[in-house]
């Protein structure tokens, strides 16, 4: 197991590159299941979560192959190595249809194939994913949904079981919330099962993250017929087959806020290029009301050192376009060398706060209540041993290690591996000193 050995307390200056959104990759990777013919997927950044939906697809009987790579069958684990060439995925219509638990344990985004498998290719076993450390995450929506288009469903020790009515998936007409409000994967679920139903669905309350939107055009090219998707109304007109395509993946927003709250934090000067900056709005907005000085390009963003010591804001995460959940930990993280106290709630995981503890060891004052933390700051960090409890938990103590005074060592960054792209190398671009060793006594 791998850990970092931060030397904190040195700005970070300089110019990175944001990689490919894991979020946005990981359906559009699903949405493979559904096409006829080849996909070339660029951009994909080179993440665990990218190798194990690779290995998922490959399981479901998926070719992966490279332009540069002598034409060959890949292994998933090195298919997700990036290279210009992009990665090729051919999905045959016929093939299994299980997902087994011992890959979606690993990874919740792997309910995303059910959607595509049910459409494609009439039914779908997929393993429940189950909790994890970041709170229940059910997938009932994604289930009335798919019911809402035809399909059979029954969850049966532990497997969510999905077959489709004989002539296949008829459109339907879905209310896709709850009181947390609507959900991402479930959107993109029934919006790609929805492409291959027979007649016009529906999706109101549909979750409007870029990634839907991402995914909604690449279908769209793919011979799909979706309007609204990126809005609260999604309609589909299905159609009977679509085939494959080339495909970017955008940039990763959440790679981009973190590189930035890293960058204010250490009080350092960054410019990401390559980035999407509407789709960051609210931190930037954040950011000129704490008196960071941030600019903004066609693609890039930068963080400038800011001269008064930056205002403590309260933050509270909401679906796009509000604060992200996925930045929650790391706003935490910045939020300890801000003035002032600052109330950060999560409405969207109220249990994702593990990441408290291990801020606090490091010297901030957090407080939580609940779904609620309170920080008051600025408080001096200072080096010490951290647990990772999950991936953005991992930013946030990469980020408070960074600002730190001394050595931090963060353990179990298996988690950040799951959607970094290699992190430590940015962050050394950026004269912060972070390196990558196996920790020998790592539990
Ligand atoms: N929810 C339900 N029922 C459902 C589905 C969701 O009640 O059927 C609830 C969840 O419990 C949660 C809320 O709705 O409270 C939102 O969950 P959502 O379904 O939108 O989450 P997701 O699609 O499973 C994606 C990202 C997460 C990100 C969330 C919220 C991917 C692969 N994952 O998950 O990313 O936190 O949206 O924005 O896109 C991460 O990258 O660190 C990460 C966890």
């Amino acid at each position: 197991m791998d850990c970092f050995r931060i030397q904190g307390g040195r700005p970070l200056a300089g110019t990175v590159t944001a990689s490919g959104s894991k979020n946005a990759a990981l359906p559009l990777l699903a949405a493979s299941l559904l096409l006829e013919g080849p996909t070339r997927f660029r951009r994909l950044p080179d993440l665990q979560d990218i190798r194990t939906m690779l290995e998922l697809l490959q399981g479901l009987g998926a070719r992966l192959s490279r332009e540069d790579g002598g034409g060959g069958e890949l292994e998933a684990a090195s298919a997700a190595m990036g290279g210009d060439g992009g990665l090729e995925v051919t999905c045959p219509a016929a093939g299994p249809t299980d997902a087994p638990y011992e890959i979606v344990r690993r990874m919740r985004a792997s309910v995303a194939v059910l959607g595509p498998l049910l459409a494609r290719r009439g039914r779908a076993r997929v393993s429940l994913p189950g909790g994890c450390v970041i709170g229940v995450r059910p997938i009932d929506l994604h289930l009335k949904g798919l019911a809402a288009l035809g399909a059979t469903i029954q969850v049966r020790h532990g497997v969510v079981e999905a077959e489709a009515p004989r002539g296949g998936l008829v459109g339907g007409q879905v209310y896709l919330a709850s009181r947390w409000g609507s959900t991402v994967l479930g959107t993109a679920n029934v919006m790609m099962a929805a492409t291959l139903a027979r007649g016009r669905s529906v999706i109101d309350a549909a979750a409007q993250e870029p990634e839907i939107q991402a995914l909604g055009e690449f279908l769209n090219r793919c011979g799909a017929r979706i309007r609204g998707a990126g809005g609260p109304r999604i309609e589909i007109e299905g159609v009977e087959e679509l085939h494959g395509d080339e495909v970017e993946i955008p940039a990763d927003r959440i790679e981009t806020g973190t590189l930035l709250l890293a960058a204010a934090a250490t009080r350092g000067e960054v410019r990401v290029e390559g980035c999407i900056p509407r789709e960051l709005a609210v931190l930037i907005d954040l950011f000129e009301r704490s008196e960071v000085p941030c600019e903004r390009g066609p693609d890039w963003l930068q963080v400038s050192p800011w001269q008064r010591r930056p205002r403590a804001l309260d933050v509270t995460t909401r679906p796009y376009p509000g604060f992200p959940t996925d930045l929650q930990a790391q706003w935490l993280a910045f939020c300890t060398l801000c003035e002032g106290l600052a109330l950060v709630s999560d409405t969207v995981y109220p249990d994702r706060f593990m990441h408290v503890a291990e801020l606090n060891r490091l010297g901030a004052a957090i407080r939580r209540e609940g779904g609620l933390a309170m920080i008051v700051g600025p408080t001096p960090l200072s080096g010490a041993p951290v647990l990772a409890s999950d991936l953005r938990a991992s930013a946030a103590l990469v980020i408070a290690g960074l600002a730190a005074s001394g050595e931090t060592v963060v353990r179990r960054v298996y988690h950040l591996d799951r959607g970094y792209e290699r992190l430590e190398a940015k962050i050394g671009a950026l004269g912060g000193l972070v390196r990558r060793e196996l920790d020998e006594d790592g539990a």
